[in-house]
């Protein structure tokens, strides 16, 4: 059963690979028309180009119709440059890069320049709410109401899952319009509260941690680790390759903010994580990361 959301225009901020996901459920399933915004024209270019294959895909394997994905994709329009959302956007989700300062910057503008009625979500995996409420309510304390954690999945198409934090500001309404739009994209939902990692990276990020201290210590390859999850635990692919396809850097950024908030040293990000990310290997992004991509 679709869900109709109470939503009639989105911006998408950051076109990376989670922009670019969260750009195609919210096109798609929940049929709300969207701008999506990276500073890059050739980022941009890129996802939009993803997106249209994405949909292809859907049509060839039968899932959807043409129509459907052309109505899908002329829902999208790329913006690149400075980011300006239009003053009718009632929803915004960012998925830019998890840097604090970065997204904190975001939200002081977000809650400065968009009315009071829309809701203002952030793709963060790790950073708090609350700060990012307290930075959007700056100008007027009620700004910070509408701020909330709306955490996708990747590869977001693929994964049912969002995770929706609420910030200690949070209004009761903006979170049944996140959960509305969560199910309108096809998604279950889970409700964490403002807590370093919420559910999935406070328990993920130590077991990503632990399977590169047992490389960076030499007790086995990158192979049998990973074939070890797979076939002794079941996981569709085991933690290193999933670390590549979350990102290095992304890892990174995350264990070092779970590090500082929590103080738990079992945050701590691995040498050889750290030195990777130096090295400009990201994973799957860049070619090279635990495995090579071509
Ligand atoms: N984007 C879009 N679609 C993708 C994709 C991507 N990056 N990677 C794979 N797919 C699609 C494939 O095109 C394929 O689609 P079809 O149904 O049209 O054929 C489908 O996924 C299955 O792919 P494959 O057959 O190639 O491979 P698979 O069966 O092993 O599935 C996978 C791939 C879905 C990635 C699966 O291995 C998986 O579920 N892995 C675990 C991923 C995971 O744990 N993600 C969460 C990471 S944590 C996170 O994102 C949060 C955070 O804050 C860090």
């Amino acid at each position: 059963m679709s869900v109709i959301t109470s939503f009639k225009k989105a911006a998408i901020i950051g076109a990376g690979q989670m922009g670019l996901g969260i750009a195609y459920v919210t096109a798609l399933h929940a049929k709300i028309p969207l701008t999506l915004h990276d500073p890059s024209p050739s980022v941009l270019s890129s996802a939009h180009t993803k997106l249209s294959s994405l949909l292809n895909r859907d049509v060839s394997k039968g899932r959807i119709t043409q129509s459907v994905a052309d109505e899908a994709l002329s829902r999208v329009t790329p913006k690149s440059g400075q980011v300006e959302i239009e003053g009718d956007t009632d929803l915004v989700i960012e998925a830019i890069p998890e840097i604090p300062d970065l997204k904190i910057s975001l939200f002081e503008l977000l809650g400065r320049t968009l009315p009071l009625e829309s809701v203002l979500g952030s793709n963060t995996s790790s950073i708090s709410l609350t700060k990012l409420a307290a930075a959007a309510g700056r100008k007027d304390g009620k700004s910070a109401t509408r701020v909330i954690g709306i955490h996708f999945f990747n590869p977001v198409p693929q994964m049912r899952l969002v995770e929706i934090i609420p910030a200690l500001q949070t209004s009761q309404e903006t979170i049944h319009r996140a959960k509305e739009y969560g199910k309108a994209c096809k998604k279950e939902v889970t409700m964490s509260t403002d807590s370093p990692g919420f559910i999935a990276n406070a328990i993920l990020m130590p077991m990503l941690n632990e399977a590169i201290l047992v490389l960076e210590k030499g007790i086995a390859t990158a192979e049998d680790i990973d074939t070890t999850f797979k076939l002794g635990m079941g996981h569709p692919m085991g933690p290193l390759a999933l670390a590549d396809l979350i990102g290095l850097d992304t890892c990174l950024s995350i264990q070092r903010v779970l590090h500082t908030e929590s103080g738990d040293s079992k945050y701590r990000p691995s040498g050889l994580l750290v030195r990777m990310v130096d090295a400009g290997w990201y994973g799957k992004k860049s070619g090279k990361g635990f495995y090579e991509y071509p």
